[in-house]
């Protein structure tokens, strides 16, 4: 099959599906406001040394090992050492972690794509209600834009490599990016914006504790879209003379300066708006901000700009949010499918339409899950605590699987694969590499303390989540 195999028409198509995969969600609000509460540009720091010494490692192991193995995570684990191996489990995790990630994520672009539809028929007061959240996660309406989604998702995975992910991408990309910049500009010349910009900026070493080091640490993981097997799925579509090595760092890069970007829009639009924000109140969690806190804010906004002013601005902010959250979604499903074609030796839209079936219905079962089913609102007990459907898959897959996903690369590139082998892939494309600092730095710390801090956070996430005794 490789021979046939699809691949991205050039680097710069690799880097902006990379890309697209990682500028998620997660950027948008989760890292602002992690910024913000943890201490600003401490945090900041603590996030820029994770990024750039754990991982871009981690980057490269996944990239490196997809292009070697031209296949999706089974393939690649499989391809290396043998279909019989014990690590053929490894690498069917890294398929079902994007697939139940993938049930999550889609749950929150559903309802992003609702509060869009509301802002832009003219809703934004009724957004801007905080039970409203509430409401609408329980109406049947939900499964309308759920169709919407998948039907979206379907038209651009349906159609491939080439002409799918790196199209969409190619779009969606440089349009978030304009947007995002006209609303940083804007927030940035409200009144009193600049009180955003010194909580998000100013540094505050006391806040830092072991919780917000590792916490800086899942974010870093999370938005970088490592764990998933995305990395090595992508990799796989990368050509072996395409330097891989600059492109995994214009990921990072790219992730990284749209994270801080986006706090430079998030923040000072808070307290421009509200200056009696405590930094200290901002809810933690990214659906809290963005379905029930910055509706307000926007609807504040209709105070200077009228009510079709301030539509327009929560308009742009939630097509933004919107356009970050299909390109991530896409790199989700994508594992899956691209498994599924490879193994079973089917079409495209076969293995799209056996996801539809099975993600569909978790996905279904997961939007029922806030209170419309009781049996899965009220589905587990873990950690002293009883746990819906949908907080089990982030419990257990976001917060837990990822980190030993990240563990399992590390172990088995270095262990397995073998650094020699690892190194010459990297080396093509990029004949410097062999040579560099880099490498040796990569190889160094992928074999010594990068899987000891993956596993420490791993441990730790377990004792935290489901016996509730962290660490730290
Ligand atoms: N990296 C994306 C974000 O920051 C989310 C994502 C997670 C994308 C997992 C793909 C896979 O939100």
């Amino acid at each position: 099959m490789s021979a046939e195999r699809e691949h991205f028409s050039s680097r710069l198509g690799f880097i902006l599906a990379a890309a697209g995969s990682a500028v998620g969600i997660g950027n948008m609000v989760g890292f602002p406001v992690a910024a913000t509460k943890n201490g600003g540009g401490a945090f900041l720091l603590i996030y820029a040394i994770f990024v750039m010494f754990i991982c871009i490692p981690i980057m490269l192991a996944e990239m490196g090992l997809g292009r070697k193995t031209q296949a999706d995570p089974h393939g690649a684990y499989t391809g290396i050492a043998g279909s019989k191996s014990p690590w053929r489990f490894a690498g069917w995790l890294a398929v079902i972690t994007p697939f139940m990630i993938g049930v999550f994520y889609m749950v929150i672009t559903v309802w992003i794509l609702g509060y869009l539809l509301a802002t832009v028929t003219g809703n934004l007061s009724v957004i801007a209600n905080p039970e409203h959240f509430g409401v609408f996660i329980n109406s049947p309406t939900v499964f309308l834009y759920l169709i919407a989604v998948a039907a979206v998702i379907y038209a651009v995975l349906v159609m491939g490599v080439r002409r799918g992910i790196e199209r969409a991408a190619r779009v969606l990309m440089p349009a978030l990016l304009i947007m995002l910049l006209f609303m940083v500009v804007f927030v940035l010349n409200l009144d009193n914006a600049f009180a955003g910009v010194q909580f998000y900026l100013i540094p505050d070493f006391s806040k830092v504790t072991g919780s917000v080091v590792s916490g800086a640490l899942s974010q870093a993981f999370f938005s970088l879209s490592l764990g998933m097997g995305i990395l090595i799925t992508y990799g796989s579509y990368l050509r072996k003379h395409n330097d891989l090595v600059g492109s995994a760092k214009l990921v990072a890069i790219a992730d990284s300066l749209v994270a801080f970007t986006a706090g430079l829009m998030v923040l000072p639009a808070i307290f421009a708006i509200n200056p009696d924000t405590n930094p200290a109140e901002l809810s933690e969690s990214s659906v809290a901000m963005i379905f029930t806190f910055l509706p307000q804010i926007f609807l504040e906004l209709s105070n200077t700009l009228g009510y079709l002013g301030a539509s327009i601005i929560a308009t742009i902010f939630f097509t933004l949010v919107f356009f970050a959250a299909i390109t991530s979604l896409v790199s989700i499903i994508e594992v899956p499918t691209a498994t599924i074609v490879r193994k079973y030796n089917v079409s495209r839209q076969k293995a799209l339409a056996a996801l539809a079936l099975t993600m569909g219905t978790l996905t279904l079962i997961a939007t029922a899950s806030f209170g419309m089913l009781s049996f899965f609102t009220d589905f587990v007990s873990y950690g002293g605590s009883r746990h819906s459907f949908f907080d089990l898959i982030y419990d257990v897959f976001y917060d837990t699987v990822l980190p030993l996903n990240g563990l399992l690369i590390c172990l088995f590139v270095i262990w397995v694969w073998r650094r020699q082998n690892f190194d010459a892939e990297l080396s093509q494309g990029n004949e410097s590499y062999a040579q560099s600092f880099l490498k040796r730095y990569v190889d160094f710390s992928l074999k010594t303390f990068i899987p000891v801090i993956l596993a420490i956070i791993f441990f730790n996430t377990v004792l935290d989540i489901f016996f509730d005794k962290a660490l730290f």
